[in-house]
């Protein structure tokens, strides 16, 4: 299933793979403990919608991803249109708008890492896994992703694996970092 980013605007078009179907997700909404907390990251901030990213990530750990009916929650909590939510959450990959595998394989394509060697490892990832970039693998385990610099340049290649920092990948590592995930 794909993880990709939609281009802006194009909120209230359904996600890939349901085209033409209304989102069946229920309506959702954070327990009271869940929005004390976003209320609280608000009033960090001098402009309430400094908090937008930290509520955001907050709604992705509370409901697994950004559907649109996440989106249109959190924009109602910060008086934002659903619209500029969206380019928000679309802008950034570390916003998942499908659900997402339990663990999650972002490989580093920025110029360290490709001279180095990220697009065999990226390819041996593909071949393991058997799905594509932006693509999670059948049985739920793995999202693959391609993402922008990760600030461990010295170590290329590199990827993170869920929280983990994986580096100087060779394709032979990345046998074992994926015989190790559960
Ligand atoms: S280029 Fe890959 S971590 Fe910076």
């Amino acid at each position: 299933m794909s993880v990709g980013n939609d281009a802006p605007g194009a909120w209230n078009r359904p996600p890939s793979g349901r085209a033409g179907l209304a989102d069946p997700a229920p309506r959702v909404a954070f327990t009271a403990e869940q929005l004390a907390e976003a209320r609280r990251l608000q009033s960090l901030y001098p402009d309430p919608r400094g908090a937008l990213l930290p509520v955001l990530q907050m709604a992705q750990d509370a409901f697994g991803y950004i559907s649109l009916p996440v989106e249109e929650y959190v924009a109602g909590l910060f008086n934002l249109s659903p619209a500029h939510v969206h380019e928000v959450v679309t802008f950034y990959t570390l916003f998942f708008r499908e659900p997402k595998g339990r663990h999650v394989v972002a490989v580093c394509h920025n110029l360290s890492c490709h001279l180095a060697g990220a697009p065999e490892i990226v390819a041996r990832l593909k071949a393991r896994l058997g799905i594509e970039v932006g693509e999670t693998t059948e049985d739920g385990k793995v999202t693959l992703q391609s993402v922008e610099c990760l600030c461990a340049c010295e170590h290329a290649p590199m990827m993170q694996v869920d929280d983990r920092y994986e580096l100087g990948l060779t394709p032979e590592k990345v046998d074992r970092i994926l015989e190790g995930l559960r």
